[in-house]
């Protein structure tokens, strides 16, 4: 089968078996946005459900859910108005928009990233690129904020700017006071789970650039100070490490423990080092080959703004190449410190001392000749305050702190600094956070294609088949009476009900022949199908048809559903 005949094989069945298609048909689509159908939503919830699986059961992480309408403020501090841009350019005459740097590297070869605008349109003026639709000439180069920007409540005056989230972390850093109240200790993990949104320019690659995405990210809250993990769950893990340095000639890079990647100083961060392991566990538990994944590390150029390191996990396609599905980004304390300054409001750890110790430290005093009368009913709180050195946040010479939902700002003048001693009972810790970051749809993608082949048959037929791992096809198991015949219609649907009681999803088909019907199951990815045939009228024994083997065994009904449950269960491995 050549590869394009197998991406057009994919997109055809992903279409008709129901597992997505392009959104807004009825009214002519819109690009970036995709439905999935009845098939499709279970295999993400399926993949979801592993995620979910790992990081909140096998890590312990805690879960939000958080609006996906922000206000403003939040992505003012997180650095996404100003950072959060694509560069842009429209052909004169067509008006096509491209989004520039792909436009350069598809047709030149050549790799640009940054907002530098001078860099973009020099390597256009240099090599006469012009617009690929219709050969016009491309205008000037324009940044483009990828946030969908909304507002909150009724307009002018009464409305309130917003945008349609980005990422998902952001509702996890600015909820960091409770969540670490919760958490009672460092590390801990928050994950979220949602839809996410960018605006993407000229979104060509089906559910691999969506506008609309599902997310799935953990935020990991770490004492910079003490990297108190164990990494002996995975000391002994392989992954494939593609440093950013590399230069040798296999296209997933190296192969190395994680512990080696520790010692040899190719990962630096204890916790990226085990979030690698930990994406390359679910990638390869729910069904995409160990031998199609690469962590690739960044270039310095090409890391979004709030992080210091990142690996992005990379599933070789046949149709896209290597395509990111997963980045694991050391963020600093980039997120803590942005909102707290923002805000107004400290977001720290109280790390408590073994020992109280005596220590100096500069003082803010207040003079209250000024601030009595300046901020009168006010001023008991602000130097409340002032003396717990709590919730405030001096930013250059101003102070700012918070009273009552109501920001104060103390100016130079206001206040004197003095030096004191004192008995100090702990230190206030800013975590550093590191993040995996799934993008769902892309992973849905790759798993969809990964388990696609096509098996010539004794007959000459060839048979399609989705080999999805049993736990994670949409449909658990397919119930068909050999014949339409009542007594086997009958205890067909019998059959199909206690299945369903052992929380199954099942399918029940009695039209066309039983070859067809095991066809059209194998297409679907259904693992098992159980067939009633006259003989189960006597001996209430199913046949039960594997559909990768195509063998098939005879079960008592009584054991039927824990003999699937099993079965499903083991395929997790
Ligand atoms: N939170 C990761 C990202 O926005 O890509």
């Amino acid at each position: 089968m050549i590869e394009k005949e197998k991406n057009d094989k994919i997109t055809d069945l992903a279409v008709r078996k129901g597992f997505f298609w392009k959104s807004f048909e009825l009214y002519g689509g819109s690009s970036g946005f995709w439905d999935y159908g009845p098939m499709g939503s279970i295999l993400k919830k399926n993949i979801l459900d592993e995620w979910i699986k790992i990081y909140r059961v096998e890590e312990g992480f805690l879960e939000v859910d958080t609006p996906t309408v922000n206000l403003d403020e939040v992505f003012i501090a997180s650095g996404h108005v100003k950072n959060f841009v694509d560069i842009i350019v429209k052909c004169d005459t067509c008006k096509e928009e491209y989004r520039a740097d792909h436009l350069i590297k598809d047709v030149l070869g050549i790799e640009i990233e940054g907002t530098n605008l001078n860099r973009y349109e020099e390597v256009i003026e240099k090599n006469n690129l012009r617009c690929p639709a219709c050969g016009g000439k491309l205008g000037r180069c324009q940044r483009f904020n990828l946030m969908f920007e909304t507002t909150i409540g009724a307009g002018g005056d009464g409305g309130k700017n917003g945008y349609l989230r980005p990422e998902t972390a952001q509702g996890i850093f600015i909820n960091f006071s409770r969540l670490s109240r919760l958490a009672r200790t460092l590390p801990f993990g928050v994950v979220q789970v949602g839809k996410a949104y960018r605006n993407e320019i000229s979104p060509r690659q089906g559910i691999i650039r969506l506008r609309e995405f599902t997310l799935a990210e953990a935020e990991i809250f770490i004492d910079p100070n003490e990297e108190e993990l164990s990494i002996d769950k995975v000391a002994d893990n392989i992954v494939a490490l593609y440093p950013r340095d590399y230069n040798g000639s296999d296209e997933r890079g190296i192969a190395i423990t994680i512990k080696e990647a520790l010692n040899d100083k190719i990962i630096r961060n204890k916790f990226v080092a085990y979030n690698i392991a930990i994406a390359n566990r679910f990638l390869t538990r729910i069904g995409i080959p160990n031998g199609k994944i690469r962590f690739r590390q960044h270039r310095k150029d090409e890391m979004a703004h709030y992080a210091s390191d990142c690996w992005d996990a990379e599933i070789k396609t046949d149709r896209y190449g290597w395509i990111e599905v997963a980045g694991i980004a050391d963020r600093g304390n980039y997120d803590l410190r942005s909102h707290s300054i923002e805000s107004g409001q400290e977001l720290y750890i109280f790390k408590p001392f073994d020992k109280p110790i005596k220590a100096k430290r500069v003082a803010i005093k207040p003079d209250m000749n000024i601030i009595g009368p300046k901020f009168k009913d006010k001023s008991p709180l602000i130097l409340e305050k002032l003396k717990n050195g709590e919730d405030i946040v001096i930013n250059d010479k101003d102070i700012r702190l918070m009273i009552g939902g109501e920001e104060i700002i103390l100016k130079d003048g206001d206040y004197s600094m003095e030096e004191i001693e004192e008995e100090v009972h702990g230190e206030k810790i800013i975590p550093h956070v590191v993040e995996p970051s799934y993008g769902i749809d892309r992973i849905l993608y790759s798993l969809l294609e990964q388990s696609y082949r096509e098996e010539l048959l004794e007959d000459n037929e060839t048979r399609s088949v989705l080999g999805f791992k049993a736990f994670i096809s949409p449909i658990n198991v397919a119930v068909f009476p050999l014949l339409p015949k009542k007594e086997l219609i009958e205890t067909s649907k019998e059959v199909a009900e206690l299945l369903k009681s052992y929380n199954l999803y099942v399918y029940y088909d009695d039209s066309g022949s039983i070859g067809r019907r095991y066809r059209r199951q194998d297409e679907t990815g259904t693992p098992f199908c159980v067939t009633i045939d006259f003989e189960t009228l006597d001996d209430n024994k199913v046949t039960v048809r594997d559909r990768d083997t195509m063998r098939q065994e005879r079960v008592n009904i009584k054991d039927l559903g824990k003999f699937l449950k099993d079965l499903i269960e083991r395929s997790r491995a």
